[in-house]
């Protein structure tokens, strides 16, 4: 049986991990929250290792992703999303342990219509999206056996996400508006559970860097109308430009992921958003 040292327990991502274990009775997981696993902590990272469990795998779900706050927190989001990403490779290395890592689509500046490509040229924007960059290069530089994938605007049941955002909006005004000019994918983070669970199953070996996302290409307008439409919400969407929604940190205009490299890995498909976005629904009402 494969060992899975899961961090950051109580992030989105990790609790889809969990939430799906129960469908992979093959891997046996040890989920480790924010203050048992500290991963900008060297010493913490080292004894967790060190302990008499010895782990396969490694899913990486820790990050610091206020992208917002990222531009005043500077020191804190490279703590975490470099030094921490590098100390996970450091110790995965020593003890033969392979990691999954996960990045963003904001490593991109977003002035193209084509979508991105692994080897694409990066430019991030702001200070989240750069500290990415730099814990992919920490890791790629340090340990062989590691994967990247790089995601995008990613929502489930749990934590605090753009479909939750927007469903708690609509019980309490009448009226949102939501910007239109900027073109992404939806990505359920069950899915992307699934593909990391996929990889470990299948023993894949194709170490690198990997995008993932939900299939299709939508503004945030168009993903709000649609949470919308399919909870029966009745709230009246205004449509907004990004200029008139001005945030710290800016955000790439267009982030869409060319994701023909995962596909050609065995096992993985990736869904339609909106067939993604219906199951997201109803396992939400089942919360
Ligand atoms: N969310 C998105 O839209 C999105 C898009 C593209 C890529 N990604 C990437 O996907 C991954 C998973 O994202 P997510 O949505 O699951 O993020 P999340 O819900 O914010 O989870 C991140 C977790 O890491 C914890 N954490 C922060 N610092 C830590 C440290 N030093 N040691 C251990 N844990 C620490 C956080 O705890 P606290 O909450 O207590 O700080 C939080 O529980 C991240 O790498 C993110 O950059 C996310």
């Amino acid at each position: 049986m494969l060992t899975v040292l899961v961090t950051a327990k109580d992030g989105q991502l990790a609790q889809c991990i969990e939430s799906i274990a129960p469908k992979h009775p093959n891997l046996k997981f040890i989920f480790k929250s924010f203050s048992q696993l500290d991963i900008t902590n060297f010493k913490q990272v080292n004894s967790v290792f060190n302990s008499s469990e010895q782990f396969d795998y490694c899913i990486n779900c820790a990050a610091y992703t206020a992208v917002d706050k990222a531009e005043t927190e500077i020191e804190k989001a490279y703590d975490v999303n470099v030094l921490g990403s590098k100390n996970l490779a450091e110790v995965c290395r020593k003890h033969k342990v392979t990691l999954f890592h996960l990045s963003t689509d904001f490593v991109f500046d977003g002035k193209t219509l084509q979508p991105y490509l692994e080897d694409s040229i990066t430019n991030p924007l702001g200070v989240y999206g750069d500290t990415k960059l730099k814990g992919e290069n920490a890791i790629s530089e340090t340990l062989e056996n590691h994967f990247i994938l790089r995601t995008s605007w990613l929502y489930s049941e749990f934590g605090n996400n753009f479909l939750k955002t927007m469903l708690r909006l609509a019980r309490e005004r009448d009226e949102i508006s939501v910007v239109s000019d900027q073109i992404g994918s939806p990505t359920y983070a069950k899915d992307l559970a699934e593909v990391i669970l996929k990889f470990i199953e299948t023993k894949n070996t194709s170490y690198g860097l990997y995008h993932y996302s939900n299939e299709g290409a939508i503004s945030w307008y168009d993903f709000a109308n649609e949470i919308f439409k399919k909870t029966d919400k009745d709230i009246r969407l205004n449509k907004i430009k990004t200029k008139d929604y001005p945030t710290p940190a800016e955000r790439p205009k267009y982030s869409v992921l060319n994701k023909e490299k995962i596909t050609n890995i065995r096992g993985v498909s990736i869904p339609n958003w909106k067939d993604s976005l219906a199951e997201a629904i109803a396992n939400l009402k089942e919360e």
